[in-house]
């Protein structure tokens, strides 16, 4: 099998047991070139078998551009550093949603919207009241946003649509602090409709109905950092999920719900609560750090080095190097012990000059800073992976409507390389040894 990619005349030829197949090739807007494999079974009978999707191109999308190569991440065109200076999570929303920056009144009425709907049901309360006061954070939020659904079954309209993703914005922060304040055993907060969107947030998690919560503007803002940085990431485990779900037609509440629960997993978003879960370890025992890092290479130790490596940054990622500063504004500003920050310091270090680390392109990601700041902030460990949700829900929500309207729309539906059992006849159960 030969294959030949002819860009000058935009295809590829492919060669398969001495037939030939000529295959399109599509050009991004920043250069990046596929090849285009709709027709490749009809034409040939062959599929293709890329496990872990690492190089198969799953749509068009407008909405993020990430070089892994040379740390860029843009959220449609605009660069992270920039947005992360000079913006607001509500308005980076808007932005993924929209495809351009809101003016002025736009992003008022956003806001406005947005701020109107952070109330939930009174039945959830009861909806919280029947969950096992440990519950984990994230199956909670999975099962709550999905159970939105059942609050909102009006026909699938436009207007419908907008008013989901603007329930979804607003709701989110009100569930995962309920789901918190559940765990602990505190009276739920109501949302304050003065506060900003990072605000509310931090309001609802600390405040009780007998003590109010001194929102630290400074705090707020590094919240709302966090939440920037992780509003999208083009085509990651839970984004594909969400668009997967979503080409079956589910709602976007059932489809939000499944992406939540594939952010939970410990080589996606669950990274976070596993990178400082591996820095109190180190912690405990002096010298840990060099140890620890022998484990991480050793192919017969599952110890992996947790907030490190990236299926598509091959070199720092550009919202590792944001989080890294902040962390040390952070760390200043509360007060708090800095020690776990300069462990993790130390693992980059030692990482960063190591040859198993350097061979492999293996960069600190946004998960390796992340943790280190939400624990000098006191958000409890189980909740990190549930801030990452509330940043990611915006690209969740708009890689859906994107999906929606894509005429390019069909059902995922991926094929495979069987492997198992031949055909062989039924043995009925007195028969089997
Ligand atoms: N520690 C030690 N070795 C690693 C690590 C790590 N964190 N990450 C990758 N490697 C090694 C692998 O063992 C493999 O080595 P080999 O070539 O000798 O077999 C090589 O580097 C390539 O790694 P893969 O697992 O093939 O890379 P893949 O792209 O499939 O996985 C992933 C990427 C899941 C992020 C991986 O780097 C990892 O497990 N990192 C730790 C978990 C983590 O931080 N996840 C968060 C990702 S960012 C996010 O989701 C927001």
């Amino acid at each position: 099998m030969a294959l030949e990619v002819l860009e000058k005349a935009q295809t590829a030829r492919l060669e398969l047991n001495g037939k030939p197949a000529t295959l399109p090739l599509v050009v991004g807007s920043e250069g990046e070139v596929a090849i285009d494999i709709e027709k490749l079974r009809s034409s040939t009978g062959a599929i293709t078998l890329d496990p872990g999707f690492g190089n198969t191109g799953s749509c068009r999308s407008a909405i993020t551009f990430i070089d892994g190569g040379n740390a860029i991440l843009r959220y449609r065109g605009y660069p992270i550093e920039e947005l992360a200076e000079k913006s607001s999570f509500l308005e980076v929303a808007w932005l993924l949603l929209h495809g351009e920056l809101p003016t002025m009144e736009q992003l008022e009425t956003f806001r406005r919207e947005v701020t109107r709907h952070t109330m939930l049901h009174e039945n959830f309360g009861r909806f919280f009241e029947a969950l096992p006061k440990d519950a984990h954070p994230m199956p909670v939020c999975a099962a709550a946003i999905g159970a939105l659904a059942t609050f909102y079954q009006e026909p699938e309209t436009d207007q419908r649509i907008h008013d989901t993703f603007i329930r979804l914005i607003a709701k989110m922060p009100t569930i995962a602090a309920m789901s918190y304040k559940h765990s602990i055993g505190q009276p739920a907060m109501f949302p304050s409709n003065q506060l900003d969107y990072s605000s509310n947030f931090l309001r609802m998690m600390f405040a009780t109905p007998c003590e109010d919560y001194r929102i630290d503007p400074v705090i707020a803002r590094v919240i709302d950092l966090l939440f920037i940085l992780h509003a999208d990431h083009e085509q990651n485990c839970s984004t594909s999920t969400v668009r997967v779900v979503g080409s079956s037609k589910a709602n976007l509440f059932a489809s939000i719900s499944a992406g939540i629960s594939a952010l939970w997993g410990p080589l996606h978003g669950g990274a976070n609560q596993q990178v400082i879960e591996m820095l109190e370890q180190i912690e405990a025992v002096e010298g840990n750090a060099d140890e620890f890092i022998r484990r991480a290479k050793d192919k017969n130790d599952t110890a992996r080095l947790m907030g490190f490596g990236h299926r598509v940054y091959k070199s720092y990622d550009p919202r590792a190097a944001i989080l890294k500063e902040a962390c040390g504004d952070v760390i200043r500003k509360t007060g708090v012990s800095s020690h776990l920050l300069e462990i993790a310091m130390r693992l980059e270090e030692i990482a960063l000059h190591d040859e198993y680390f350097i061979s492999r392109k293996l960069y600190p990601n946004v998960d390796f800073y992340s943790g280190v700041i939400y624990k000098a902030l006191g958000i409890p460990v189980n909740m990190f992976t549930v801030m990452f949700a509330i940043g990611r829900l915006p690209g969740w929500i708009a890689h859906w409507l994107e999906l929606r309207s894509d005429k390019e729309f069909r059902i995922a539906r991926p094929r495979q390389v069987y492997v198992g059992a031949k055909r062989r006849s039924y043995v009925p159960i007195q028969q089997r040894a």
